[in-house]
């Protein structure tokens, strides 16, 4: 069938085969296939989606474009961990720390920032001297030393998804179900996971903002790693109001590590032990979830985690004393305040505007980023506060690029205030997967 045919298909409503989504892969990723064609493809899921054998063809049709990482010689069933993004979002460097301390081991490959929401490799730069670009042997081989280990995406590990994502980008046909299933699927194939937790956002901070579009996304992520042989769990968290306070590289590391020491915000400690609870069941090393909370309960307020955290750090370059004394990061020298200007209760805290306000914070000319800025967070959706009070502080280093007036400004806009008591939205909102309630 020729693309035309093929885009044509799609764009009517209909299945596509396996043997039309891997041609289509193929001539695309050969450069027989051009990005305009490629373009209407993409609009055509867009707007009629994929369903669950379609999405699995494509992902398949993606993991194979590449060189995948070997796992094998890694002992026992390998754990990893994705989440789809999210505004302050460190649970990653909370959470594969104390699955490794339980004894199972943890390949974890990364992104950078995505739009508004943070990404983990740009908080691991955060820590002077820890590498984040491995090859495929090194992953595997600091997985086999320590357990643990957090990398950027290897080269050439999918590049028909380089090469997709970059046009879909271009064409605003990123927020799509099937697409951004396949995307985030194929990197999970070839990662060379044996279990995998996804930690799928909802809300106003998310990728996916509305939640019947999150639970699409979640439904698909976990049919196709059902048919590709790999044991998976999605948790829909709640993404309306940021996660913990800080929200920036360099404090997001050090709200990591208080929360391995047992004295991080309650919302990123409870989301991280109820991942890392999920992650232990799926891999065989509790009964069920309740079980592996309570092992990962125990990992945490025994400091097992935080020494795991400092081992892996070491064994990829950086200086482990930031686990005692996380003043070694870097810091902003600036401060401002952002003050309530009205008494009564936080109604809703918009994660969208405080991602981009962080953002904004931490950009500097030449698209570098300054990873000392972020924004903390004094209040959380049903908190009462007094007109005055602090709700927010600005971190960050001048000259600046924004006007700082202006992001106070704007941080200040993010949160509603009404006279009634609010209800804090729920941290959880559903699990998918197989025994999806334990
Ligand atoms: N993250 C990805 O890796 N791919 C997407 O399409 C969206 C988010
Ligand atoms: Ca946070």
């Amino acid at each position: 069938m020729r693309t035309v045919e093929i885009i044509r298909k799609k764009r009517d409503g209909k299945e596509l085969t396996s043997a039309e989504i891997h041609r289509l892969i193929t001539n695309y990723c050969a450069g027989c296939i051009p990005d305009y064609q490629m373009a209407a493809f993409c609009a055509a899921v867009y707007f009629r989606g994929m369903n669950s054998s379609e999405t699995l063809e494509l992902t398949r049709a993606m993991a194979s474009s590449g060189h995948g990482v070997d796992l094998r010689l890694v002992d026992g069933p390998v754990a990893d961990k994705h989440s789809t993004g999210g505004v302050g979002d460190t649970t990653t460097l909370v959470v594969a720390p104390l699955v490794a301390a339980a004894g199972v081991p943890v390949a974890k490959m990364s992104g950078g920032a995505l739009g508004h929401t943070g990404g983990t490799i740009d908080k691991l730069r955060a820590i002077d001297g820890l590498q984040t670009s491995l090859t495929a042997e090194q992953l595997a081989s600091a997985v086999r030393k320590t357990g643990l280990a957090i990398a950027a995406q290897t080269e050439g590990l999918v590049p028909a998804d380089e090469k997709l994502y970059r046009l879909r980008h271009a064409t605003a046909t990123v927020e799509s179900p099937a697409l951004i299933a396949s995307s985030i699927m194929s990197k999970k194939l070839a990662g060379g996971a044996d279990v995998l937790l996804l930690d799928v956002k909802t809300g106003g901070g998310a990728l996916l903002t509305d939640h019947c579009r999150s639970v699409r996304l979640a439904e698909l992520m976990v049919d196709i790693a059902a048919g590709a042989g790999l044991r998976a769990k999605a948790v829909i968290s709640d993404m309306s109001q940021p996660l913990g306070r800080a929200v920036g590289n360099s404090l997001e590391v050090a709200e990591a590590i208080a929360t391995l020491s047992g004295e991080g915000p309650p919302d990123l400690q409870k989301l991280s032990v109820h991942l890392a609870g999920c992650m232990l069941s799926l891999a065989g090393a509790a009964d069920d979830g309740r079980a592996g909370r309570r092992k990962i309960d125990r990992l945490l307020h025994g400091g097992h985690g935080l020494q795991k955290f400092a081992e892996f750090v070491e064994n990829q370059g950086g200086n482990p004393a930031i686990a005692e004394n996380p003043s070694l990061l870097c810091t902003a020298e600036k401060r401002m305040a952002v003050r309530s200007p009205d008494g009564g209760y936080i109604a809703s805290v918009n994660a969208r505007t405080i991602g981009e306000s962080a953002a904004a914070l931490a950009r500097r000319g030449g698209g570098q980023l300054d990873l000392s800025a972020a924004i903390v967070l004094s209040a959380r959706v049903g908190d009462r506060m007094q007109r005055g009070q602090r709700l927010a502080t600005l971190h960050f280093n001048q000259p600046l690029l924004a006007d700082p007036g202006e992001i106070r400004r704007r941080v200040g806009s993010a949160f509603v205030i009404g006279d009634e008591p609010a209800d804090p939205p729920p941290l959880i909102h559903n699990i998918l997967g197989p025994q999806a309630n334990n």
